[in-house]
C-alpha cells in the first residue's frame, strides 16, 4: 500500500453493536468508512458519531443478502469514498429456534445474511482491493460454531464463515489481500439483548450468568471486538491471514 491507496473501510451492520464500535474505531485509526445497513437513516447516528471526532463516514443502506443492493452500495462508496482496501463482514441476524421448531425460512434468512451477505460483499470489493494489490477482509464468525443449543442454523452459517475465510486467504494472498475472521463470545449488544427477552430473563442477569462461565469474569463489549478487528486491518497484519481468532475472554470447548 502506498500513500496515494485511499484508506477506505465498509463495516456491514455498522449502525449498532460490534459493527458501529468497529467503523468508530476504524475512522479513529484513520480510514474514511462506509456505514452499511439495512437502512441508510440506520446509520446516520455512526456517521455523526465519527464525524464529530473529526472523522470521515457515510451512511448507505443495503441488504447484504441482496446482489443489486450490494452492487449499488459499492458502487457509491467508491464514489464518494474511494475504492474500499478493508471490508468488515458483521451484518448478522438471529432466527434461534430447536431443530424440530427451527422453519425453513430461519434457516434461509441466517444463511443469507451470514453467507452469502459475506459472499456478495467479499465478491464486489475485491476487485478493488486486487487493482490496489492491497486488502484486509475479516469476517464475524462466532463461538457458536463450535455448537450451540437452538443454533443449528447460526452455528452452521458461523461455522461455513471460517471455511470461506480461509479459502479468501488462499485465493487472494497473492494480491496482497488477507483474509481473517473474528470469533466473539458473549458480547453486550441488542443481539445479546434479544436472546435474554426470549428466554425470559432480564439482560443484567443474563450477562451475570453468562459473565460466571467466562475466564475473565466478564462479558465482552463490542470494544473488545473492534480492538481486535483494527489489529486485523492493520498493515503491520499482512503475514496473519486464514486465521480465526476467538475473542470470548478465554478458551472454548
Ligand atoms: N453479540 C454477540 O454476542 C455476538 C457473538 C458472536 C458473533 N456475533 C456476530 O457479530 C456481528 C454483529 O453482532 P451484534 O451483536 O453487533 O448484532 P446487532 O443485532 O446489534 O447488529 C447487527 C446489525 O446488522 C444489521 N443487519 C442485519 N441484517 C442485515 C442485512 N441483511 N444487511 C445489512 N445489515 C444488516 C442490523 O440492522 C444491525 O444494525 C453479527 O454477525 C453477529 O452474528 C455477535
Amino acid at each position: 500500500m502506498t500513500e496515494q491507496t485511499p484508506r477506505v473501510a465498509v463495516v456491514t451492520g455498522g449502525a449498532r453493536g460490534i459493527g458501529a464500535a468497529t467503523a468508530i474505531r476504524l475512522a479513529a485509526d484513520g480510514f474514511a468508512v462506509a456505514v452499511v445497513d439495512l437502512e441508510e437513516a440506520a446509520g446516520k447516528d455512526t456517521v455523526e458519531k465519527i464525524t464529530a471526532a473529526g472523522g470521515r463516514a457515510i451512511a448507505v443502506g443495503a441488504d447484504v443478502s441482496n446482489a443489486e443492493q450490494v452492487a449499488a452500495a459499492i458502487e457509491r462508496i467508491v464514489a464518494e469514498l474511494g475504492a474500499p482496501t478493508v471490508l468488515v463482514n458483521n451484518a448478522g441476524v438471529l432466527r434461534d429456534n430447536l431443530l424440530f421448531k427451527m422453519s425453513e425460512n430461519d434457516w434461509d434468512t441466517v444463511m443469507n445474511v451470514h453467507l452469502k451477505g459475506a459472499f456478495l460483499m467479499s465478491k464486489a470489493v475485491q476487485k478493488h482491493m486486487v487493482d490496489a494489490n492491497y486488502g484486509r477482509i475479516v469476517n464475524l464468525s462466532s463461538s457458536s460454531a463450535l455448537g450451540n443449543r437452538g443454533q443449528a442454523n447460526y452455528s452452521a452459517a458461523k461455522a461455513g464463515l471460517q471455511g470461506f475465510t480461509k479459502t479468501l486467504a488462499k485465493e487472494l494472498g497473492k494480491f496482497g489481500i488477507t483474509a481473517n475472521a473474528v470469533a466473539p463470545g458473549f458480547i453486550a449488544t441488542d443481539m445479546t439483548a434479544a436472546t435474554a427477552a426470549r428466554v425470559g430473563m432480564g439482560f443484567e442477569d443474563f450477562k451475570a450468568a453468562a459473565a460466571t462461565q467466562i475466564p475473565v469474569a466478564r462479558v465482552g463489549v463490542p470494544d473488545d471486538i473492534a480492538h481486535t478487528v483494527s489489529f486485523l486491518v492493520s498493515e503491520g497484519a499482512g503475514f496473519v491471514s486464514g486465521q480465526v481468532v476467538y475473542v470470548a475472554g478465554g478458551p472454548l470447548d
